[in-house]
C-alpha cells in the first residue's frame, strides 16, 4: 500500500514547536507573522527576521519528534510512505522518515539573498531569543537569509513535483496538522479527493478540508497516528 502524509504545524505542536498561528512567543507575538515571512519584511527589516528565524533553529534543535511522527516513520515498516511537509523543522527526518519533501524549505538551510549560493558557514550563536540580530554576510556582500519560502515567493520546483507525484500515486493521503489555508500546499488534498483517493484528516479542529475528506479523525496527532492504520478498516465502514 502507498501512503503519503501531507502534515502542517499541527504535527509538530505536541513537540513543543509552536504552530505558525498561533506562535505567541514572546518577542515576535507582536508581530503580523507575514511580516517576519515575507520578501517585504525582510527587506524592512532583516535583522528581526533574522532574529525569528534564528531563534526557531535552536529551538527546534531542542525539541524532539511526538509520537505522532514517530508513527509515520513506523509506517514505512509496512508500506510505501512518502511525507510531504509544509514544516520547516526536521522531526519528521529525526523520527527516521524518508523521504521527506519540503515545500516550505527547512530552518537548517540558508542562502544568499543576492547571489542564491547555499550558505554553509558559522551562524550566530543564539541561547536566549534575541529580537534582532545581524544576519551573516555573503562574498558577494549580499545577507545570508533562511532557505525558506516566503509568502509570495514560489515553491521550489523539485519537491513541490515530487509532493504532487507522492499525491496522485497515493492509496491513501493523510493529511494532518494543518490548517489548509495556504496554496499550493492546500491543493494536495482536493487533487486526491478528485482523484477519488482515500483522503484521512487528522485535526483535533475542522478545516476546510473536512467537509471533502473520506474520514475525519478530530484527535491531536500523537492521539491518532499511532493506531491510525488499525483503525483506519473500521474508520472507512
Ligand atoms: N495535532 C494535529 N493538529 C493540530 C495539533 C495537534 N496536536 N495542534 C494544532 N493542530 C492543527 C490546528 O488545528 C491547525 O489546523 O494544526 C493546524 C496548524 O495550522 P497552521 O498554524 O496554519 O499551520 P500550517 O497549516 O502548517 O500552515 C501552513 O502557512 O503558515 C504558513 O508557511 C507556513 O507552512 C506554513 C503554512
Amino acid at each position: 500500500m502507498r501512503i503519503t502524509v501531507l502534515s502542517g504545524a499541527g504535527i509538530s505542536a505536541e513537540s513543543g514547536v509552536p504552530t505558525f498561528r498561533d506562535d505567541k512567543n514572546g518577542l515576535w507575538s507582536r508581530f503580523d507573522p507575514y511580516e517576519l515571512s515575507s520578501v517585504q519584511g525582510w527587506q524592512r527589516n532583516p535583522e528581526r527576521v533574522w532574529g525569528w528565524y534564528l531563534w526557531r533553529h535552536y529551538l527546534v534543535g531542542t525539541v524532539e519528534p511526538n509520537a505522532g511522527h514517530r508513527a509515520v516513520a513506523a509506517w514505512q515498516d509496512h508500506a510505501e510512505v512518502s511525507v510531504v511537509t509544509q514544516n520547516v523543522d526536521d522531526l519528521h527526518e529525526r523520527a527516521g522518515s524518508s523521504p521527506v519533501h519540503h515545500l516550505h524549505g527547512s530552518l537548517f538551510d540558508f542562502r544568499c539573498a543576492t547571489c542564491d549560493l547555499p550558505y554553509t558557514g558559522q551562524l550566530p550563536q543564539m541561547t536566549e531569543p534575541a529580537l534582532e540580530v545581524e544576519p551573516p554576510g555573503c562574498d558577494c556582500g549580499g545577507l545570508i537569509r533562511p532557505d525558506i519560502v516566503w509568502f509570495g515567493e514560489a515553491l521550489p520546483e523539485g519537491p513541490w513535483q515530487r509532493a504532487v507525484e507522492a499525491t496522485t500515486t497515493a492509496d491513501v493521503l493523510v493529511v494532518v496538522g494543518t490548517s489548509g489555508l495556504v496554496y499550493p500546499a492546500a491543493g494536495l488534498p482536493e487533487l486526491a479527493v478528485a482523484r477519488g483517493t482515500v483522503v484521512v484528516e487528522v485535526n483535533p479542529e475542522p478545516t476546510p478540508l473536512s467537509s471533502s475528506a473520506t474520514v475525519t479523525v478530530r484527535e491531536s496527532a500523537s492521539t491518532a497516528l499511532p493506531t491510525l492504520m488499525q483503525r483506519l478498516p473500521a474508520l472507512l465502514n
